[in-house]
């Protein structure tokens, strides 16, 4: 398939509908994790231009800075630090509205407000994790956990 994007518009909803079957589209075929995670991360900044979305991935007991799109960031969370690392101990989808409201948030970046962090999983592991950060708070809803846990679970 061409890569280039169709960005969508209307509701939220309506983004994630236009842009799933077009990231379905761009990792269908192809094996190679590090693209894959790639392709995703700039899809998901295209369409919603946010302030960074990008994958931590399990390594030894430490999450590890994978394919992202937006400013620099830290490079390594422990589980359960920060939100990366609740969502990895906890195997759960975190939704924080306001990052100075959550105990141990990790600072990659004053600009980030809110965040949703997704896992990742192989077998019932958690082998990494989506991070999505807006600089406005209250960015994330149960909307957008649903469509990011869509759009992981496209990762082979
Ligand atoms: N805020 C995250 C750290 C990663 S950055 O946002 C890219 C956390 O608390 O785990």
């Amino acid at each position: 398939m061409a890569e280039d994007l169709h960005i969508g518009s209307g509701s939220k909803e309506e983004q994630y509908l236009s842009l799933l079957p077009q990231i379905k589209g761009l990792i269908s075929g192809e094996p190679d994790l590090v693209a894959n995670l790639a392709n995703i991360a700039a899809a998901l900044k295209e369409q919603f231009h946010f302030f960074w979305v990008g994958f931590y991935l399990v390594k030894e007991d430490e999450l590890v800075l994978g394919p992202f799109q937006g400013p620099v960031a830290c490079t390594r969370i422990r589980k359960g630090r920060g939100v990366c690392g609740t969502s990895w101990s906890q195997a759960n989808t975190v939704v924080v509205p306001d990052v100075e409201k959550f105990p141990g948030h990790i600072a990659c970046s004053s600009i980030s407000k809110s965040e949703i962090v997704v896992p990742l999983f192989k077998n019932n592991e958690v082998w990494g994790v989506l991070d999505v950060d807006s600089d406005q708070y209250n960015s994330f809803d149960e909307t957008d956990a649903q469509f990011l846990k869509e759009i992981v679970a496209l990762i082979p």
